[in-house]
């Protein structure tokens, strides 16, 4: 199999996370509960895992980490238990995920807050001056939320710009890391970030069922889900303090333990190796798509502005059955349709051919796998 679908989920992982996955489950109790010594060893582990997701995002306090059940309940989150009374409104980018724009568009619905979308073009992924009149012109901005990359296109927003505007104009800054923890540089200082949502099982090579939400201190974020913590089991009420507070029931030691062995691979291979990696690859890819006239690729060409998601489409297929095809006939294995992004296919000009086919490399991609994908799109046009 040729698996080009890593900004679903990478594939595989680092033999340390199936070990320590493995070992964890069969070895530690409930982290922050019982008297064990496992479960208290447990607990420091956590807390190992804890500075690592800091470190990959330039925060210093390991504290305001928060494990979830992944970025989209990260994001559910950051977006719906964010103090927002009605006629106040949300910011978002127009390549956004659902996992952004079905909170907003749901906190929109039930609790009249209104939405703003910034516009999208291929050379400007997010519209700064648009984004810097909106907040100038309404006043009743809270949040702004948006992706560091967009999954379908790659394109990388200017999220250094978007923070300093937010800080300038005092909103708070909800950046969706998912396409992007693992493949670029993040520093929540630098970039103006007040809260960030970070899948496990993407580019930090970690297992799914585990995701992290950084709040920074101040964010006046309450709870969203209301349950035990382990600590604090005397008193009725819970408090939206970090971590405990946004970290209820009992949470999934052996994944977060399994994702800090992703993380640490991360660091010891270098985020700038992996890159160069990706972007190597990614510009054979595109090189190689560019010299077929049937094929239309969406999105900015230059890697420099890219992450390594290639969305495109041929002449005479549809999406959907040209992926199943590529996978039954030739063993591609990579994503068809919308990848749960409509706006993002609106604003690139492919909603009406049903989306896109999405080929989106990773560290385990090799020269063989992008050379096999365009010699079945080859094949597929020569048979038509
Ligand atoms: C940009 C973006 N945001 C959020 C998510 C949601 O991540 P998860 O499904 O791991 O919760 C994804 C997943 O594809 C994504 O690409």
């Amino acid at each position: 199999m040729h698996y080009l679908d890593n900004a679903a989920t990478s594939w595989p992982k680092p033999d340390a996370v199936y070990t320590r996955m493995d070992a964890a489950f069969r070895q530690l109790f409930s982290p922050k509960r019982g008297t064990a010594r496992a479960a208290r060893l447990g607990a420091s582990q956590l807390d190992d895992v804890r500075a690592l997701v800091a470190r990959i995002l330039g925060a210093d306090d390991p504290r305001r980490v928060c494990f979830m059940a992944g970025a989209t309940h990260a994001l559910n989150t950051a977006i719906q238990a964010f103090p927002l009374a009605a006629g106040d409104a949300v910011v978002m980018s127009a390549v956004e995920h659902h996992a952004v724009s079905r909170p907003v568009r749901k906190i929109a619905r039930e609790r009249g807050i209104r939405f703003h979308v910034v516009p999208y073009t291929d050379d400007t992924p997010f519209d700064l001056v648009a984004f810097e009149a909106l907040l100038r012109d309404d006043p009743k901005i809270k949040l702004v939320a948006t992706t560091h990359a967009s999954n379908v296109l790659g394109s990388i927003l200017p999220v250094a710009q978007i923070g300093a505007l937010c800080r300038k104009f005092g909103k708070t800054y909800l950046l969706d890391a998912a396409q992007s923890a693992g493949v670029l540089p993040i520093d929540v200082e630098s970039m103006g970030v007040d809260m960030v949502a970070l899948p496990g099982h993407k580019s930090l090579y970690g297992p799914p069922g585990v995701g992290v939400l950084w709040i920074r201190d101040g964010v006046p974020l309450a709870t969203y889900m209301e349950g035990g913590t382990g600590g604090d089991s005397g008193k009725h009420e819970l408090a939206p303090t970090t971590p405990d507070g946004f970290e209820v029931g009992t949470i999934p030691l052996p994944q977060i333990l399994a994702l800090g062995e992703g993380i640490r691979w991360v660091f010891d291979t270098g985020l700038s190796t992996i890159h160069h990696h990706e972007i190597r690859l990614l510009s054979r890819l595109l090189d190689a798509l560019a010299t077929m006239p049937e094929v239309t690729i969406y999105g900015h060409r230059d890697v420099s502005r890219k992450t390594p998601v290639v969305s495109f489409n041929v002449a005479g297929f549809a999406p959907k059955p040209l992926g199943e095809k590529l996978f039954d006939d030739f063993g591609i294995a990579l994503r068809a349709g919308f990848h749960c992004a409509p706006m993002a296919h609106e604003s690139a000009g492919s909603a009406a051919s049903g989306g896109t086919v999405r080929a989106s490399l990773g560290w385990s991609t090799t020269d063989a796998d992008v050379d096999a994908l365009v010699a079945a799109l080859k094949s597929l046009l020569a048979s038509r």
